[in-house]
C-alpha cells in the first residue's frame, strides 16, 4: 500500500510545525515544543558530506533524535553531490541510535554564504538539474529503508527569479513527498516581508494530492496562521522565529485550527505568565545541561534566553545579565530576583 507524508500524523486539520532553525532546534526544544502541540519538528542542518566523511558521531548532538519526546522525527541534510546525500541517509538509517528517524529533509533554502559557495543550501534552486538528481537518488535510498524524503525551499534565489513555481513543480515530480516554502528569496535573508503570493504561485504547481505542501515565512499567531492557509493554500505551516523562546504559540495556532469559530484575539492574547515563562526557560537549560554539559548549555541559551524574556518590564537589564551568565545557578537567581520584583510591582 501507498504510504503518503501526511500517513505520519494522526492529527485532522493543518499541521503545525517548527521551521529548523540552527541555534534553536535542539533535542530538548523540539520536545518541548512537541509537549505544548506541535506537530513536527525537524533537526537543523547538518551537512551530507560531514557525515560521508566522519560518520554520525561529529554531528551526532545536531541529528539526535527522541521518537518518544517528539513524535514523528526529521533529520535535514544538506549538500551539493547526489551521492552523498545517498550515502549519508544509508549510514544514519544504519545507525542504532538514529535509525528510528521517519523523515529525510533536504536543505534548499540555506542563504548563508559557506553554504551557498559550495553549490548547497539555496544555490540548488540554481541549479535544477542537480537538485532534481539529489532529490530523487535520496528518494530511493530512504524509500529503501522505509523513510520519507521533503525538501525545504524559498520563492527563489535572487529578487527578481521566478522560477519557484517550475521549481516545485520539479520538487514534486522527483519525488519530494513534503515540500516547504520560506517565502523569501535568499538575497533577502531574513529580511523584508516573506511574499505568501509567490508561496500561493508554488503550492498551485505541485497537483500531486500527494505531497504534503507547508507555507513558511512571517506566521506570529493564530490569525497570521490562518491566513497562511487561506492565502497560499498551504496544508500546513511552519513556525521560525515567532516559536524562539514561545513554545506556547503551538497550542494557540492548534486550538485555532481545531476550533473554527473561535475568537481568534482571544488565543491571541499573551497569557503566559513571568513565572511560567521563567519555569519553560529553565526547563529547556537543563535539557541542554543533560545534552551537552552545564558550561556549554549556559553559553548556548545566550542567544535563546532573551526570547523568553521579551516584552516583560526590565528585560533589557535582565538580558544583559542573562548573556553574562556562565552556570545554572546564575541564570536561576537572575530569574528569581526579577520574579521578586515582580511580586513587588503586584
Ligand atoms: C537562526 C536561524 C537559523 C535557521 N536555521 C535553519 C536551518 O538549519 N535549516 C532551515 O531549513 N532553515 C533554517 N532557518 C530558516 C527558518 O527555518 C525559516 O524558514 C525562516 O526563519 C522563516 O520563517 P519565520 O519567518 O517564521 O522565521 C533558520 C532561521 C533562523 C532565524
Amino acid at each position: 500500500m501507498k504510504r503518503v507524508f501526511s500517513d505520519l500524523f494522526k492529527t485532522d486539520g493543518p499541521l503545525v510545525a517548527l521551521s529548523p532553525m540552527a541555534g534553536f532546534s535542539c533535542v530538548t526544544y523540539r520536545r518541548i515544543c512537541h509537549e505544548n502541540g506541535c506537530d513536527f519538528s525537524p533537526t537543523e542542518l547538518t551537512s551530507a558530506r560531514s557525515v560521508v566523511m566522519n560518520g554520525v558521531s561529529k554531528s551526532f548532538r545536531f541529528m539526535n533524535i527522541d521518537p518518544e519526546g517528539e513524535g514523528v522525527t526529521c533529520i535535514q541534510l544538506f549538500g551539493n553531490t547526489p551521492s552523498d546525500f545517498s550515502e549519508a541517509i544509508k549510514i544514519i538509517c544504519e545507525d542504532e541510535r538514529l535509525s528510528r528517524v521517519d523523515v529525510f529533509d533536504i536543505n534548499m533554502g540555506c542563504p548563508v554564504q559557506k553554504v551557498v559557495k559550495t553549490g548547497a543550501g539555496s544555490a540548488l534552486i540554481k541549479t535544477p538539474l542537480l537538485a532534481a538528481r539529489i532529490v530523487s537518488e535520496s528518494r530511493k535510498t530512504a524509500e529503501s529503508y522505509g523513510k520519507f524524503l521533503t525538501v525545504k525551499t524559498r520563492t527563489g534565489f535572487s529578487f527578481d527569479d521566478d522560477s519557484g513555481p517550475e521549481f516545485a513543480s520539479m520538487l514534486a515530480d522527483s519525488g519530494a513527498q513534503a515540500v516547504c516554502v520560506h517565502g523569501r528569496t535568499a538575497s533577502q535573508m531574513y529580511s523584508g516581508k516573506a511574499d505568501w503570493e509567490k508561496i500561493r504561485k508554488m503550492r498551485e504547481r505541485i497537483t500531486d494530492p500527494d505531497v504534503y505542501f507547508w507555507g513558511n515565512g512571517d506566521v506570529t499567531g493564530p490569525s497570521s496562521a490562518r491566513k497562511m492557509i487561506e492565502v497560499t493554500g498551504a496544508d500546513g505551516i511552519m513556525v521560525g522565529r515567532s516559536a524562539c523562546g514561545n513554545p506556547w504559540i503551538f497550542r494557540s495556532i492548534k486550538e485555532a485550527f481545531q476550533n473554527r469559530n473561535v475568537n481568534i484575539t482571544s488565543v491571541e492574547t499573551d497569557c503566559v505568565t513571568l513565572s511560567e515563562k521563567c519555569d519553560m526557560l529553565m526547563n529547556e537549560l537543563d535539557g541542554r545541561i543533560g545534552e551537552v554539559g552545564e558550561r556549554i548549555a549556559v553559553c548556548e541559551m545566550r542567544s535563546v534566553m532573551p526570547h523568553y524574556i521579551k516584552g516583560i518590564p526590565g528585560a533589557s537589564v535582565m538580558k544583559a545579565a542573562l548573556c553574562r551568565a556562565s552556570t545554572r545557578m546564575e541564570v536561576r537567581q537572575i530569574l528569581d530576583n526579577c520574579l521578586k520584583e515582580e511580586d513587588g510591582r503586584c
